[in-house]
């Protein structure tokens, strides 16, 4: 998610669950092939397994900027054919892309020919008056035609003008039978879904229909619930038993960002909406808005805010 799922955040969920797939921002193919590699593409090794997103509607760019996504070490590439924000609209990618369902499978089949992680891709289940079942299975069946490993489907059409991304995100109904009967119809494709899951319980009944689960603002809003996806989803020991724990592990990563110069902010911003609810959570948020941003800021400041907390 854009100006959300940076690095430090996703080095952050790491600290909560270690079997999940984390996935970067969406970066520009030509972003990857001609920008500044270090600070598009960097990660931590900790955040494995990790998929890169692209964006963009060029086989032979989407080939290149997978092939360095793969240098880099990223498990999975994939591609963005969800968003429906203006700028992305005028560059013809993303949900535009669910009218090009060819193009879209030139454009998987030319990253899978350059590289030998999975390549997937995220959808939205239509768009406009492309939003009946059928004109999706038709995108699902062509685009398979390329040996896409997985479709991510958001479970919600977009509408291309009218809507901005955020009332995109919200204001057209959840269809997730459609995403059910996507599964039930191809049983041999991968198929994730997406939108509105909050909640392993969700998770776990979502599990039941189809192949995996995607959380989005769930994961970012509350990230808590996380704590427990390692045992519940993927038989592993958690890595945390609380979110006290899972800061105790994240202080490393912090100390040796602001130890290299970088802001304390530029971490804490994605936590402020940790213990929401507990008593002296609005001490915590108000502590860390004020005293994190000041230069020099070091790991005292969020140990202070943490402290206001009781539990
Ligand atoms: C701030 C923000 C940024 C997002 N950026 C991306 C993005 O870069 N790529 C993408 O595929 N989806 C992006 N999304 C959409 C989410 O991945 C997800 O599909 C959508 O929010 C619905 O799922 P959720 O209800 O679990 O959040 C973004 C969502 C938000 C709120």
């Amino acid at each position: 998610m854009m100006e959300r799922t940076d690095r430090h955040f996703r080095a952050f969920l790491r600290c909560l669950t270690r079997g999940t797939l984390l996935y970067t921002e969406m970066v520009h193919a030509r972003a990857v092939v001609s920008g500044d590699r270090e600070k598009l593409l960097g990660f931590d090794p900790c955040e494995h397994p990790i998929a890169l997103q692209l964006g963009g509607e060029d086989p032979e760019l989407l080939a290149q900027a997978a092939r360095i996504a793969e240098d880099w070490g990223y498990d999975e590439v994939n591609l963005n054919v969800g968003c429906p924000s203006d700028r992305v609209q005028s560059g013809c990618f993303g949900a535009a892309l669910m009218a090009r369902p060819e193009r879209v499978a030139e454009a998987v089949a030319a990253m899978r020919h350059a590289v030998s992680v999975p390549v997937t891709v995220k959808h939205r289940i239509g768009i406009d008056d492309l939003d009946r079942y059928e004109d999706m299975l038709r995108f699902v069946d062509v685009v398979s035609s390329s040996d896409c490993d997985r479709f991510s489907v958001h479970a919600r059409k977009a509408w291309l003008s009218g809507l901005s991304p955020k009332e995109n995100r919200n204001v057209p109904p959840l269809r997730y039978h459609e995403v059910y009967r996507l599964k039930t119809e191809r049983p041999e494709q991968v198929v994730e879904i997406n939108g509105g899951i909050k909640t392993l319980d969700e998770v776990e009944d979502h599990l039941q229909r189809v192949d995996a689960v995607m959380v989005g603002r769930g994961a970012y809003d509350d990230p808590a619930f996380l704590l427990d996806a390692d045992r519940r989803c993927f038989g592993l020991d958690n890595p945390s038993g609380d979110l006290r724990e899972a800061l105790q592990s994240y202080r490393s990563y912090i100390a040796n960002h602001v130890g290299g110069g970088g802001r304390l902010h530029d971490i804490t911003r994605h936590l402020m909406g940790l213990f929401a609810g507990q008593p002296g959570a609005r001490r915590y948020r108000r502590h860390l808005g004020q005293e994190a941003v000041r230069p020099g800021a070091d790991l005292s400041v969020l140990d202070t805010a943490v402290d206001f907390v009781t539990i």
